[in-house]
């Protein structure tokens, strides 16, 4: 099977032969940020909202954004193609660049750029018909997690917590509040009603979130960002996960008991068949997705 083709800072390469030196901040430091952006059957999904956190989040972290919107397109466009479109999940990443190891910015370093692409499979059927579990756990981030930073070790360590306990995620509790996932943004229904937490510094501002928040106003299904307690969350109708690799999970076990009757929801049902919809429009490479 031919090698990936991958960007590495100006350079279109084979995946094995691109090397980063190994005083990259990155490497050093985990002094970087990173966007995971989905396409389907060729077509990037909202990359303009991709591109615009990719945007804050190097504001946030004061690199210097070394590319213009339009070399951002151009070469995610390429790895995009080069690897033979179709659905793929394109990863970019930019480090503060390669500097002798010192905790302050370095004076002149030139940022890394490193974007790669990879099949993506689609979310298992199963997870679909019967759910997934989920365990609480408290968020023991820092209190920047708005910025989407290349330092997981804290998401890594709770997200292998919550596998080690047979679940697929941790759902982060922060002050007796739900913030996010682990690796996603987390919704519930209660009374018919969609609720998530707003955005703050406590949570990544999930593409996904936001297409869901934005597709149930749409289709005037009842939706609302506020505050969601533990207790609320223990006693939901139905929870959700979102992100771009897991679009809408339905969350059917917690903590190990069922939640409400143990199935996928009607409204995760309802919401899901219109995010596909969506998604078939973003395929067929219709305006408006
Ligand atoms: N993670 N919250 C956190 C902490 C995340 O890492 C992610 C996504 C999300 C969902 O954001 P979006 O809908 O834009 O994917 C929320 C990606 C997929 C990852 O790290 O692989």
């Amino acid at each position: 099977m031919r090698s990936p083709l991958v960007y590495l800072n100006g350079k279109y390469l084979p995946l094995e032969e691109a090397c980063i030196p190994v005083l990259d901040r990155g490497f050093i430091f985990g002094d970087g940020v990173y966007e995971v952006i989905p396409v389907y059957n060729g077509n990037p999904f909202r990359l303009p909202q991709h591109l615009q956190r990719l945007e804050d989040s190097m504001q946030a972290v004061r690199i210097d954004n070394p590319c213009k919107r339009q070399e951002w397109s151009a070469i995610i466009t390429k790895v995009i193609e080069e690897n033979g479109g179709g659905d793929q999940s394109v990863y970019l990443q930019v480090t503060r660049g390669v500097a002798r190891r010192d905790h302050r910015f370095p004076g002149d370093t030139r940022p890394t750029v490193f974007v790669m692409s990879n099949p993506v499979s689609p979310v298992p059927a199963g997870e679909l018909s019967e759910g997934v579990a989920a365990v609480t756990l408290e968020d023991i981030r820092w209190q920047y997690c708005h910025i989407k930073s290349i330092a997981l070790l804290p998401n890594i360590l709770m997200r292998q917590q919550a596998v080690e306990q047979d679940a697929v995620e941790a759902i982060l509790l922060r002050d007796g509040e739900v913030s996010e996932g682990a690796a996603s943004n987390v919704f519930i229904v209660k009374e018919g009603v969609i609720l998530t937490p707003p955005k703050s510094e406590r949570l990544l501002p999930g593409i996904t979130r936001d297409l869901v928040v934005e597709l149930a106003e749409k289709h005037q299904l009842p939706c609302k960002e506020t505050a969601i307690g533990e207790t609320e969350l223990l006693h939901a109708d139905e929870v959700w996960l979102t992100s771009s690799l897991k679009e809408i999970l339905p969350v059917t076990r917690l903590n190990g008991q069922p939640v409400s009757d143990g199935r996928p929801g009607p409204v995760w049902q309802q919401m899901y068949t219109i995010y596909q919809d969506y998604k078939q429009a973003l395929r067929q490479n219709k305006a408006g997705a």
